[in-house]
């Protein structure tokens, strides 16, 4: 606890957190470990959010923060966007879930549909992790095979498969060559290990090797076109190409996981890189703000779902998949996401980006930043990483990054607990401005420590 104390006690900016760490001592002795949810949790307690407007976030001792979060990039127009709360408010008033489709699924479906037109069908579940899951289990029915292929340090949800490789360490990763299968979770069971093949981000040759050993077991691979725990760096266009190209020659499924990566273009992330996968697995931005998750591809590859003839080779159910409420914050939200909204998202993501650059070399920080379109991340090290292997973080670089993000949000600003940053609709350079400000003041804190 050493690091907070510092922080805490070194610069507390006036900042009164009473609430917050009385609910965190409630919260302790009803939910195992004091909060519900692994990724908001901090050191030495959590923030309780009380508001949201526009791009703040007001917590519950009256603080105001710009909110970089979003949580974990879901809110593209920030908090409480008229157009999508008057949405919500109508389909209130009519129900919010019925054991019945409705009219918004189809009307859902048609605007995506519409929209990315690589893909003729769609099907709705509720969360990212169900989204891949489910391409998972559409791959092994289309192909007969078992295994599945993913980028080291990949994260895509909480499935038991993917999990594999998403913390490995240096003691234990093995090669680069030939990355280890390490699980997450403990107790997972050695038919996942067995089953799971890793690959190392952007390594063609190395990943030629691996896929070649393994092509007549593999039912997919699955890629993130912009990892964030493999430091959000794009992938490259030559490794993408030649992922299409084997898997494709192979009769594997290549899976899309673009539950973040669909924020990069008004056609998602597959448009903005120029290429078509099999499956992709969508949530987050989707669904406005509530619960989604969505797998969409060409009609053959989305056949496994199909039940007009009987039961279809992939069940897919889920009390909550496609209930109005989801589908009518998902098309507000969409509806009011245009090509010219995207432009400027990423004007600003860029202007984001060179002027952390800019302020880290004035200032001569060791910092770097990474990042593509409205998303970018901090890296407490001078040179930006290029793949897992260097965006890890040791525990001690950990315990300075906890240090780094409570100093941020003393200063008013809300990231990730990986300093990954996203913007939203409402904010404009201003807010990018108090950013950098906050990000110098937070870094000058942490090198005098
Ligand atoms: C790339 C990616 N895939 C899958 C998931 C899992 O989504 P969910 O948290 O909705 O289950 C996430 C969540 O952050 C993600 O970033």
């Amino acid at each position: 606890m050493s690091s907070t104390k510092i922080v805490l006690n070194g610069s507390s900016n006036g900042r009164n957190l009473s609430r917050s760490m009385e609910l965190f001592g409630r919260g302790q002795r009803v939910i195992t470990g004091g909060n519900a949810r692994l990724p908001v949790f901090q050191r030495p307690h959590p923030i309780y959010m009380a508001k949201g407007t526009g791009v703040h976030l007001v917590d519950v001792d009256g603080n105001r923060y710009i909110d970089f979060l979003n949580n974990f990039t879901t809110l593209i127009h920030g908090h409480g966007y008229p157009p999508l709360l008057d949405r919500l408010r109508g389909q209130l008033d009519l129900g919010v879930s019925f054991g019945g489709p409705t009219e918004l699924e189809v009307e859902f479906a048609e605007l995506l549909c519409d929209r990315v037109p690589y893909f003729d069908q769609i099907r709705f579940m509720n969360s990212g992790t169900e989204a891949v899951m489910y391409t998972i289990k559409a791959a092994r029915a289309l192909t007969g095979r078992q295994r599945i292929a993913k980028l080291e340090g990949g994260f895509h949800g909480s499935y038991d498969p993917v999990e594999v490789s998403l913390d490995s360490a240096p003691a234990n990763w093995g090669s680069l060559s030939a990355p280890s299968g390490i699980p997450y979770s403990t107790g997972i069971s050695e038919s996942v290990l067995a089953e799971t093949v890793i690959l190392p981000f952007n390594e063609l040759r190395a990943s030629r090797e691996i896929l070649e050993a393994n092509k007549d077991r593999l039912a997919a691979v699955v890629i993130d076109l912009l990892p964030q725990r493999a430091g959000l760096i794009p992938i490259d266009p030559c490794y993408l190409a030649f992922l299409r190209e084997f898997t494709a020659r192979h009769g594997i499924v290549l899976i899309s996981d673009e539950v973040m990566s669909f924020r990069l273009s008004y056609r998602g992330g597959i448009t903005c890189f120029g290429f078509e996968a099999d499956l992709c697995a969508f949530a987050k931005i989707l669904g406005g703000g509530l619960p989604i998750g969505a797998v969409g591809g060409p009609s053959r590859f989305m056949l496994p779902f199909d039940s007009t003839n009987g039961k279809p080779l992939v069940p897919q159910a889920g009390t909550f998949s496609a209930n109005p409420m989801s589908m009518a914050a998902g098309i507000g939200a969409m509806q009011c996401l245009s090509e010219q909204h995207f432009q400027r998202l990423d004007d600003l993501g860029e202007y984001a980006r060179s002027s952390l650059t800019e302020m880290f070399r004035q200032q001569r920080l060791p910092y770097s930043v990474t990042g593509m379109g409205s998303m970018f991340r901090i890296h407490l090290r001078s040179e930006a990483p290029k793949d897992y292997r260097e965006a890890y973080a040791a525990p001690e670089q950990q315990e300075r990054m906890g240090m780094f993000i409570w100093a941020l949000q003393e200063r008013g600003v809300i990231v990730s607990p990986s300093c990954q940053l996203c913007l939203s609709t409402p904010m404009s350079a201003d807010h990018i401005d108090e950013m950098v400000a906050s990000v110098r003041e937070s870094a000058q804190m942490l090198e005098a420590v």
